[in-house]
């Protein structure tokens, strides 16, 4: 099992992202076990690394626990949100303590819109690589989601958008395996 910390770019209830996150769990059930740390943090302040906020220490826990993060983020205007963002900052820090270097991820995002986050995606993905994050670039998930794509019970309804996310599964489960030898 790989242990994958699976970070959700939106907090809200309903989020597109975190539908995504949550089908590609069920579809790759047998091969990864999820956990989703709570993105709700304070905005970065390096004040408050003096007595730092719980759940930045979970998240920076949750990283370095994992076999790989799986950034999920939505686009907003044409950059990354906030949140991933923010979260992205936090793990980096303090200074020579960033939990990112070496670590194995993949990136994926969901949007209404056409171009399913792409340019976002391009973005986050120059940020992650400075980090020293192992991006997989072999596969991608610029997923345009429309109304009753995902069921009410977490599935995706539609074949061929299933097919594509776990064959990207399998890549993402690759890419790890490479990543421990
Ligand atoms: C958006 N949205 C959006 N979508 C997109 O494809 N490209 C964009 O540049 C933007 N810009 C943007 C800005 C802001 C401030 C908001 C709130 C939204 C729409 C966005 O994709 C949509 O709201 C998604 O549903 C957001 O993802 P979650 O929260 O559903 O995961």
């Amino acid at each position: 099992m790989h242990q994958v910390a699976v970070l959700v770019g939106s907090l809200r209830r309903d989020s597109i992202n975190r539908k995504l996150a949550k089908a590609m769990e069920k579809l790759g059930a047998d091969r990864f076990a999820f956990q989703y740390p709570d993105l709700d943090l304070p905005l970065y302040n390096e004040d408050l690394w003096a007595d730092p906020p719980a759940g930045v220490t979970a998240l920076k826990a949750a990283i370095e626990a994992a076999d790989a993060v799986l950034f999920v983020a939505p686009e907003y205007n044409r950059g990354p949100s906030p949140v991933i963002k923010n979260a992205i900052d936090w793990a980096s820090r303090p200074w020579g303590k960033s939990s990112w270097p070496g670590k194995p991820a993949g990136l994926a995002g969901a949007s209404p819109g056409a171009i399913g986050t792409a340019v976002a995606q391009s973005q986050l993905r120059s940020i992650l690589t400075v980090l020293g994050i192992e991006l997989m670039a072999e596969a991608q998930i610029y997923l345009t989601v429309k109304e009753g794509l995902f069921a009410e019970d977490g599935s995706v309804t539609d074949a061929g958008t299933a097919a594509f996310l776990s064959d990207y599964l399998d890549r993402f489960a690759g890419w790890i395996e490479r990543s421990k030898r």
